[in-house]
């Protein structure tokens, strides 16, 4: 029965098909694994059919990874280098595409003409100097939080190596950067194990694409846009160097820098691409103007690259940011929060004020809308990745702090509907309610947005008859009865003891 009612779930969710089969398949008779296997079969076409968004990788050692990364929920992301110290949006102000968070992000009053501007970013080197670095405050703020795992821009798309990188002079430990000097310059090793300390899975991020390198932005032509800026056909042995270059980097991060959790690639675009892809990119690039002036394939080796990463690192979780393929360990939708539940592992990263570097006064989401967020996240089945932009002393702004204080004291009372939860067979009811379970199906979470006046009624969650309410915070039981289908509940009267933001009653059945 469980084979087959699994079977009818994968013909809705045919990209679930792979997460689930490999469980159908050693739980099956041959009879049924014939069965499954043709039907697969069916659901593999159908799904190619409709353009995948995940393919699982069928390693049981990264599936267990996987299912304990969906434990953690919460994740803080941080973009931080030297676009910090002019208090910029990272990276894109030295990328020549006509976009207003390129263009519209240059440090005014620098210089005019793009090749003296781009010389006065890259500059930042020499004075670049994080004297208040302290890793540790950011970590004990952040597990305050409840946040569970970090991922750190080692290099942004910029090139700048927030680590000691020997295949580049382009890093913060190097002579001409002031910072070098100071004991604790390798900033990327200092962050991963002051939040290893405090039980953190550490997590790389790193900028596939590298505008500071001669192998992908060659000094012998201007660059055109954020691609590469030669032709890979015609010159195959710059783009190997490219290619190696990066190999390396990531072989420094996975060797050197302790246990590694995640690897979060970012940069798409670069990809291999088909000629069918890099044909329909032209057409687009002439029909709507879009940014993509040299879509040529970019392919950086994955296969190669994820083979000596795990060697180094075995059951890494490699996150090939927009890749559709198996090295798109998760998805990561990026600002928003999907409409509806997913049936395969994602991340939601987002700014918890509006920029993902520092700029000075940036607004910072309020403490409600960002617990808002992490319960409607959790409750579709995601992870919750929350940025914030260090400034250029090494500080986080104060208001940061303030939101990480904030989100700690409701986890204080409502962890337990967060963490090693999994989905409800509906994500909530209307715009204010949301429900999570534990993985055993016993205990289901609902949370409110808002504080009802008395009583509140539910016609997606019917606990069982046996089961206790009661709100988290407090250890009254909750009067409840079903009516025609519907859940009342009975709460008391709204006091600070049992929480604020967002209330969450737990059902509990014995
Ligand atoms: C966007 C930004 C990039 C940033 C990323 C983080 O793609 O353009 O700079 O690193 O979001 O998710």
């Amino acid at each position: 029965m469980y084979n087959y009612s699994l079977i009818f779930f994968t013909k809705l969710f045919p990209n679930y098909i792979y997460t689930q089969s490999l469980d159908i398949y050693m739980k099956s008779t041959f009879f049924q694994n014939i069965v499954l296997l043709l039907y697969l079969l069916t659901g593999v076409c159908y799904a190619n059919a409709q353009g995948k968004e995940y393919f699982p990788d069928y390693d049981p050692v990264i599936r267990q990874r996987l299912e304990e990364w969906q434990d953690l929920k919460f994740g803080l992301l941080m973009h931080w280098g030297t676009y910090s110290h002019w208090g910029i949006v990272e990276s894109w102000s030295i990328c020549p595409e006509d976009l207003s968070w390129a263009t519209g992000a240059r440090k005014k009053g620098v210089a005019d003409n793009y090749f003296d501007y781009l010389k006065a970013y890259e500059n930042l080197k020499s004075t670049f100097n994080p004297l208040h670095f302290n890793p540790e405050k950011w970590a004990s703020a952040a597990k305050t939080a409840g946040m569970k795992y970090v991922v750190f821009t080692t290099k942004h798309h910029d090139g700048f190596c927030m680590f000691d990188s020997k295949y580049t002079t382009y890093k913060i430990t190097d002579k001409d950067c002031p910072f070098s000097s100071n004991a604790r310059s390798n900033v990327t090793k200092e962050i991963f194990s002051a939040f290893r300390k405090e039980n953190f899975w550490i997590g790389a991020y790193f900028s596939k694409p590298d505008w500071h390198s001669d192998f992908y932005w060659w000094k012998k032509f201007p660059p055109a846009d954020r691609n590469c800026n030669y032709s890979i056909r015609k010159y195959p042995e710059q783009w190997q160097k490219f290619v190696d270059y990066t190999h390396h980097q990531v072989d420094e991060l996975m060797s050197d820098y302790g246990k590694i959790d995640i690897l979060w690639l970012d940069g798409g675009w670069v990809r291999k691409k088909t000629d069918d892809e890099i044909k329909a990119e032209l057409s687009d690039v002439y029909e709507n103007s879009r940014w993509t002036r040299n879509p040529q394939s970019q392919d950086i080796d994955m296969a190669g690259l994820v083979k000596e990463a795990r060697s180094k690192q075995p059951g890494l979780i490699v996150v090939d940011r927009a890749v559709p393929g198996v090295y798109q360990n998760y998805l990561t939708p990026e600002q928003h929060i999907p409409d509806t539940g997913l049936p395969y592992p994602w991340e939601t990263c987002m700014t918890m004020a509006t920029s993902w570097s520092y700029v000075p006064n940036d607004v910072y989401k309020p403490a409600d809308e960002l617990i808002e967020k992490l319960v409607d996240i959790v409750s579709k089945g995601g992870n919750f990745l929350l940025n914030i932009g260090p400034g250029p002393d090494g500080e986080l702004d104060s208001v940061a702090y303030a939101r990480l204080r904030e989100i700690g004291d409701w986890m204080k009372i409502n962890s337990g509907s967060i963490y090693n939860t999994r989905m409800y067979s509906v994500f909530g009811e209307g715009e204010k309610v949301r429900f999570t379970q534990s993985k055993d199906g016993k205990t289901q979470y609902i949370f409110l947005f808002d504080y009802p006046p008395k009583t509140i009624r539910l016609k997606n969650l019917i606990p069982p008859k046996n089961a206790t309410l009661h709100l988290m915070g407090s250890n009254k039981k909750l009067k409840w009865k079903v009516m025609n289908g519907t859940t009342e509940i009975t709460l008391p009267a709204k006091s600070e003891n049992y929480g604020k933001y967002v209330w969450v009653i737990r059902v509990k059945t014995t």
